[in-house]
């Protein structure tokens, strides 16, 4: 179909087959400086249309970052039906076809009723680099009665090449502060050295991540994961928890 991600995906391509000698140094310096950029308007927008939303909820909120389409947003929403999903991207691009997946996954799920999209959960255009700080603020200044329980970030771009380490989440200057809004966190990718990165910058911060393989016979909940899988590569998962917490 048009506009959809084809089935057939091409490996990661990249000259770095290790995790990255910087990463640590990378770490030290977010932990010392903290990330001060402006926010943008249009995301300040949309966190106040998210904290509408959430007016009068006294439960628990799970983030769907970097949802691109938001057929994930869907399927969490559906495995955690007390909870309110919000799934961010800052591709307007992408969001604009939600209808469509929200389709596709209505078709695919079957065991649920054709018409059953659930009703908790919203779809944000936000720039997560301001949305993580906005929130926390948030959080600290008026201590709502809604908890921040889980955060996803699935199949997040790469940045494959040794030169763009400072552009993955867990090399970049945002993330103490995605630390700060959650620290229950599942990232999946295709690009099995990301994973194991985000795992390094997690225990640096002291807490513990395990990371598996996503069985292939399992239902993807993303496009991304489904040309992956589709095109038989293997995709991973990592599942970060603060240290002492128990296993979900
Ligand atoms: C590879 S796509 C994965 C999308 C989806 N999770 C999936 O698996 O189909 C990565 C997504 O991250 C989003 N993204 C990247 N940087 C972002 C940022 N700073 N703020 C919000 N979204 C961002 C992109 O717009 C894109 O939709």
């Amino acid at each position: 179909m048009k506009n959809k991600p084809s089935l057939q995906a091409k490996s990661i391509e990249t000259n770095q087959f290790e995790p990255h000698q910087d990463l640590i140094d990378r770490l030290q310096r977010h932990q010392r400086h903290h990330f001060k950029r402006p926010f943008a308007d249009h995301t300040r927008l949309a966190f106040d249309s998210l904290i509408a939303w959430l007016e009068g909820w006294h439960g628990d909120v799970v983030l769907d970052t970097c949802c691109g389409v938001g057929e994930s947003s869907i399927a969490i929403a559906r495995e955690y039906p007390d909870v309110m999903v919000v799934g961010i991207d800052k591709s307007n691009q992408r969001l604009a076809k939600h209808s469509s997946y929200s389709s596709i996954n209505k078709a695919q799920l079957s065991t649920y009723p054709v018409n059953a999209i659930p009703k908790n959960y919203m779809l944000l255009q936000a720039d997560l680099n301001d949305f993580w700080r906005l929130l926390n603020h948030y959080i600290e200044q008026q201590s709502p009665a809604w908890k921040v329980i889980k955060q996803y970030i699935l199949y997040p771009n790469p940045y494959p090449k040794k030169t763009q380490l400072g552009k993955r989440w867990h090399a970049s200057a945002i993330f103490p502060e995605i630390l700060k809004t959650c620290q229950c966190i599942e990232v999946r990718s295709n690009w099995k050295i990301y994973l194991e990165e985000f795992k390094i910058a997690a225990e640096y911060f002291g807490l513990i991540g395990e990371l598996n393989n996503i069985e292939a016979s399992q239902a993807p909940i993303t496009p991304f994961e489904r040309k992956y899988l589709a095109s038989g590569q293997t995709c991973f998962k990592l599942d970060i928890r603060p240290a002492g917490s128990d296993k979900e």
